[in-house]
């Protein structure tokens, strides 16, 4: 007998209760913040949400336990029919954190995350958080115990790097030892665009801007810069989960392998740079895409430049919940709904693939048994 398909969402979040200590004993970026009595309180954690000129929509998120009981995690995905959820750290992750905090706290988040997944076993496993403003040693040194935490499987990270960017080249060693511990990196944005390019009304859109478009080209830019620092070249078995289906890379990776070939940097007789893997080389070897994308198009998109079998669904849950849901009234997102029903029509009668971006390429890819 051959037994279910099985559904994994590979981009879903959550913050340990040590980790929300902290962001309630903070009062600027990111922090919670108390509001009106009898109103949740506010989850502040993007670059610029804090301004007191916006509007009440654009000034955080209410937050409530799905932000850190793993009990409603559990129930979201009872809810929405996944078996297997890799857990990770919210944004803005341990990014802000000064360096001797950044050590010790991303021991205790793996460590914390990793019993969660013990906790329910065979449901969870999770992406560990990296002491990233720590010196690079530690956070090696953190790279290297993470094979020691039964359930994970990779690291998520932001795209500012040790501060300067993922094309940084005193990443190298963190590069090398997350491919030598065969450990995922899941490519997350988080800082957006500088804001000037949103305009002087971006507040009176919510938070539209950056989520739908900040974030995307964040992700785009920060991958694109791996890409051609040579990243890829130099540590060929790197696997990177980009999210949001990567941005807008499946669409403009054509642009961006034409533009190297045309640049005198790269290409023809005085190029600065010996030999290098293509863009497509590079995402059918190296890049994992989430289906976080909300449209047929986009999961298409993702399966032609990586492959079906690189592609993973996701729900980034507990972020874009339904707005007019009564509290504890369990009904469906409709931001996991569009991404099942995109799944579903990407692939249409091709059952198999849209099982193995369900879920299947998630088993495969990222280990996601613990025998
Ligand atoms: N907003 C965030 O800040 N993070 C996410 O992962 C999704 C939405
Ligand atoms: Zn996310």
């Amino acid at each position: 007998m051959t037994s279910k398909p099985k559904v994994v969402d590979v981009h879903t979040h959550v913050y340990p209760p040590q980790y929300v200590s902290i962001l309630k004993s903070r009062s600027k970026v990111p922090y919670v913040r108390d509001t009106t009595p009898g109103q949740p309180s506010r989850l502040i954690i993007l670059p610029g949400e804090d301004d007191p000129s916006s509007e009440s929509t654009a000034r955080g998120r209410p937050i409530g336990p799905e932000y850190y009981d793993i009990n409603k995690k559990i129930e979201f995905m009872d809810t929405h029919g996944i078996d297997i959820s890799v857990i990770s750290l919210a944004n803005p992750w341990l990014d802000f954190l000064d360096r001797d905090e950044a050590k010790g706290l991303a021991r205790d988040v793996n460590d914390a995350i990793n019993s969660m997944c013990d906790a329910h076993p065979g449901r969870l496993f999770a992406f560990g958080a990296l002491p990233l403003s720590a010196p690079s040693e530690v956070i090696v040194d953190e790279i290297h115990r993470l094979p020691t935490l039964k359930y994970t499987r990779g690291i998520i990270m932001g795209t500012s790097g040790l501060g300067n960017g993922l094309d940084d080249p005193e990443l190298d060693p963190v590069y090398q030892a997350l491919e030598q511990e065969n450990m995922t990196i899941f490519l997350h944005p988080h800082y957006g665009l500088p804001k000037e390019v949103f305009g002087p009304r971006a507040a009176d859109y919510g938070h539209v801007l950056p989520l739908a478009i900040g974030f995307p080209l964040e992700t785009t830019i920060a991958v694109t810069r791996m890409i051609l620092s040579g990243v890829f070249d130099r540590f060929p078995k790197l696997s990177v989960l980009l999210a949001h289906s990567g941005g807008t890379l499946p669409f403009l990776a054509g642009r961006l392998e034409s533009c190297i070939l045309h640049d005198a940097h790269y290409s023809g007789p005085g190029a600065k740079v010996e030999s290098r893997r293509s863009v497509w080389d590079i995402l059918k070897t190296n890049i994992l895409l989430d289906a976080v994308v909300y449209s047929e198009l986009g999961v298409r998109a993702a399966a032609k430049a990586s492959g079906a079998d690189r592609v993973l669904f996701g729900t980034d849950h507990p972020f874009f919940p339904p707005l007019e849901a009564a509290e504890g009234e369990e009904v469906k997102w409709l931001s996991v709904t569009t991404n099942y029903k995109a799944i579903g029509e990407a692939f249409g009668p091709e059952k198999e693939q849209a099982e193995a971006v369900l879920g299947g390429n998630a088993v495969r890819l990222l280990r996601l048994t613990t025998d």
